[in-house]
């Protein structure tokens, strides 16, 4: 079955509802900034390929609503928050009275709240960027012709994450030999791109070119995104995937029974250091205390060379209830204080390979990386 996370249907953005899975299978439907930055905010979709692709859909359903005179923010999304009355401050669009829309201020708006709806994959910001560049490059067109390359814009974008993802999928196969039984966090998967998937995409790329590998995924709690959707995506494709707890990977490391570590990333530092999913971090010490390579599967829109090591990389807090409990649900003790950091940070020395589409960087370094962007 083909994952088709994100997609364009009917002038609007649809979006697996990424809470639900694997219970149940839905799209919602987008059509403004602000309803994208809201999908965002409440994972509905997340991954940060999947992240930067939503937003540059964001940005062009803004353009087509703005140059449509259209008011913000219709529609419902799965879990009943209706838009129209959604009093976030940070997510409401100021409307501008009676169609009369300013269309540079409104887009500026647009970006503001797509660019404040999750802090720590750096594809949101690599998307928005680019976003704007295509912007001003026909700020002297009308506001109908801008929305229309605009959405141009965001079509090739997803087509392009499709493209990278297979070509590092190729080179991520190759490293890895037949037979491997390979342990992976989080989900960097086809859910977490616009397709194929950056750790997952590798995987799938193994098992087409006729390895037979075998895959271990990490529960990741709190979301559990290895659970839920790293598990549903291997079941899906018929690939053999064993779900564990996060706590049981020393152990089977210990038993001998990983050979490869393959994760995805959030953002790569320019010298190497990797934050992905909380959990990684502990992961990739294991693996160098086992002897087990540890390779992290990254396109070069998530490597910011803005930021000179992880510790400048900004960590998601997430809600506390996410912790607690689940749902109606607690099972810690009330009253007691939770933390709920969302991101790591592995250090770049813990890191075998960083597989980007341009090749594989062993032992990635500042020298390393700068190569990769000639
Ligand atoms: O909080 P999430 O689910 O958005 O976090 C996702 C991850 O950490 C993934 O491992 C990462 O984005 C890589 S996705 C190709």
């Amino acid at each position: 079955m083909k994952v088709e996370t994100l997609r364009w249907f009917n002038n609007r953005l649809e979006m697996i509802d990424q809470r639900i899975l694997p219970a149940a299978f839905e799209y919602l439907s987008y059509d403004s900034a602000a309803s994208v930055a809201e999908g965002i905010r409440s994972m509905v979709v997340r991954g940060a390929p999947a992240i930067g692709v939503a937003a540059a859909y964001g940005v062009a359903l803004e353009a087509l609503r703005l140059s449509q005179h259209l008011p913000p923010g219709r529609g419902k999304d799965g879990m009943g928050v209706d838009f129209e009355n959604d009093s976030t401050p940070s997510l409401t669009l100021p409307l501008q009275g009676g169609g009369d829309v300013d269309f540079k201020e409104g887009m500026e708006e647009g970006f503001k709240v797509l660019a404040a709806s999750r802090p720590t994959a750096v594809n949101l910001f690599w998307a928005l960027q680019r976003m704007r560049k295509v912007w001003e490059s026909v700020a002297a067109q009308s506001p109908q012709q801008t929305a229309q390359r605009l959405l141009a814009e965001a079509h090739e974008i997803l087509a392009e994450d499709i493209r990278i993802n297979k070509a590092m999928g190729a080179h991520g196969a190759a490293l890895l030999k037949d037979g491997a039984r390979v342990l992976t966090h989080c989900n960097a998967g086809a859910l977490a791109t616009a397709g194929w998937g950056t750790a997952l995409g590798v995987f799938r790329s193994a098992v087409e070119a006729g390895k037979k590998i075998s895959v271990i995924a990490d529960e990741t709690r709190p979301f559990l995104q290895g659970a839920r959707l790293t598990a549903w995506e291997m079941v899906q494709e018929n690939i053999p995937v064993t779900l564990i707890t996060d706590n049981m990977a020393g152990h089977l490391m210990a038993q001998g029974e990983v050979d490869a570590v393959v994760v995805g990333t959030d953002r790569v530092a320019a010298n190497g250091d990797v934050a992905n999913k909380i959990g990684t971090y502990m992961v990739a010490v294991l693996a160098r205390r086992h002897n087990i390579p540890f390779y992290v599967a990254c396109p070069l829109s998530t490597i910011d060379l803005s930021i000179a090591t992880g510790k400048d990389i900004p960590i998601e807090e997430r809600s506390v209830e996410e912790v607690k409990g689940f749902r109606d649900c607690h099972w810690a003790a009330e009253g007691v204080k939770i933390r709920n950091p969302a991101f790591d940070v592995t250090p770049a020395e813990l890191v075998t390979g960083l597989i980007t589409e341009k090749g594989v960087i062993l032992q990635p370094d500042a020298q390393g990386i700068r190569k990769l962007f000639g």
